[in-house]
């Protein structure tokens, strides 16, 4: 089934060519130019019905946009209008529209015409500049049964002619005066729209150097006059064919690319989304420990961004951080909101959730050190911590880095015993904790962290 968008700001018009089309083909609306191109690019459209006049980009606008743009300038359009200026119809008929229909518009005129603009059958369009008007009537003779053939006989009126049109080709003759054929072709090449176009050279000479010099200034291929007519109509055929054939290709790539794009995208941001919520639900199991997962995860990767380590890892431990007491929901709430003392009994099952939260993040396999965090951020450096009691290097690193975010964390937010310590204890502890609970360089990047901090903002 072919595709019709409507472009119009209208909704009731919207609605109307929907109800009338959407039996025979698939319709899609935009009420914007802007929204329009935006669907344009993504997807295969077969037909544009097109209003002239909507506020910010009009009509004609976008028709202009749309010839420019290689990938979608082959696109069918209708104008749909209320006024019937005749300059509007010149400007789109030079701009490539089909037809234009009037609004407002009976249902079975504007199925007619639909019908109509898909049975033309759209000829390749290619711009012929020679200053000889012989030539130039040659070719157009030559070429206008298969092609529909725009002839310019200057490079200025060339260049005039593509600032808004872009053809599928381009026969350029060598000798002109003024600007000749590989100056034009160097403007051409710095034009957008037109860097991949096929240009061909019309040339008169017979010279080597000739030859190569057309083809290092990017041109396709040359044609001698006087002309051959079978060979001038096979060349551009098979060129055209391949040109077209590449294009789609292209387009498809790039569709591809976007999709694919977008859906990583998505996938990515889902997996934070879920991390996020489930850092959330570790937090809210302790009513003194809210947003503590968020603050490790930024602190750690801040730790970690001093440390000289790249984006993709200060990522992997901000999501390492944020999910390093994940074991906690393995553990009793009376227990994580006892307010007086732990009993040896509950205190060894507090400490049982560095291995609870590895056991639940090890079935993550594509992310294969996110248990890292949560495994060994008790970890001392003297090896006095637990669950395994591993010293020094022996302790990843990056549960060494969250061990440190994760005690200034502690130190910093507020409990039901005690408000938020003083930045100068903090440090004091900090600077304690060297080479006993804290790796000795991790934890003196900390302490440059809190030297920034003048104002003691880093804290809950
Ligand atoms: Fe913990």
């Amino acid at each position: 089934m072919k595709t019709i968008l409507v472009i119009d700001d209208d909704v009731m018009n919207l609605k109307m060519a929907t109800h009338i089309l959407e039996n025979d083909y698939n319709v899609i609306c935009a009420q914007s130019g802007d929204e329009g191109m935006s669907v344009l690019r993504e997807k295969m459209i077969d037909l544009v019905l097109l209003d002239l006049y909507m506020p910010e980009v009009s009509g004609m606008e976008v028709l202009r946009e749309i010839r420019q743009d290689a990938s979608i300038a082959d696109v069918k359009v209708i104008i749909l209008t209320a006024s019937g200026m005749r300059a509007d119809a010149v400007e789109a008929t030079r701009l490539g529209a089909l037809d234009f229909i009037k609004k407002p518009f009976f249902p079975t005129e504007l199925l007619e015409r639909v019908k109509k603009a898909f049975q033309i059958e759209k000829k390749d369009r290619i711009l012929v500049v020679d200053d000889d008007m012989m030539n130039l009537m040659l070719v157009k003779k030559l070429l206008g049964i298969r092609y529909d053939v725009v002839s310019v006989s200057s490079g200025a009126e060339a260049i005039a002619f593509l600032q808004d049109q872009t053809p599928d080709m381009i026969l350029l003759d060598l000798h002109m005066p003024e600007m000749n054929g590989l100056e034009v072709l160097e403007k051409i090449r710095s034009m957008e729209n037109l860097v991949d176009i096929p240009v061909i050279f019309l040339t008169a000479d017979n010279e080597r150097e000739t030859e190569a010099e057309i083809f290092k200034a990017g041109a396709i291929d040359f044609i001698q006059k006087p002309f051959i007519p079978e060979v001038v109509i096979q060349r551009i055929s098979r060129i055209l064919e391949l040109y077209h054939y590449q294009q789609s290709l292209q387009l498809e790539v790039d569709r591809k690319t976007t999709e694919l794009r977008e859906s990583n995208r998505k996938i990515t941001n889902l997996s934070t989304q879920i991390m996020m919520a489930l850092a959330g639900a570790i937090d809210a199991k302790d009513a003194y420990t809210k947003g503590h997962s968020t603050r490790v995860a930024s602190y750690s990767r801040e730790l970690a961004r001093r440390m000289g380590k790249s984006t993709q890892e200060m990522n992997d431990i901000y999501y390492i951080g944020l999910l390093h007491d994940i074991g906690k929901i393995g553990i009793p709430d009376y227990i994580i909101n006892k307010p007086g003392k732990l009993t040896d009994e509950e205190y060894q099952m507090v400490k049982d959730h560095p291995k609870i939260g590895a056991e639940i993040l090890e079935n993550i396999s594509e992310m294969p050190g996110i248990s890292i965090g949560a495994n060994w951020h008790h970890e001392m450096y003297d090896g006095s911590g637990y669950p395994d009691g591993l010293a020094g290097d022996n302790i990843p690193e990056i549960a060494r880095i969250i061990c440190v975010a994760d005690a200034y964390d502690t130190m910093t937010s507020k409990r039901s015993y005690r408000d938020i310590l003083p930045q100068d204890v903090v440090k004091e502890e900090i600077v304690k904790g060297k080479g006993t609970q804290f790796d000795p360089v991790i934890a003196d990047y900390m302490l440059a962290m809190m030297e920034e901090d003048t104002n003691y903002q880093m804290h809950e």
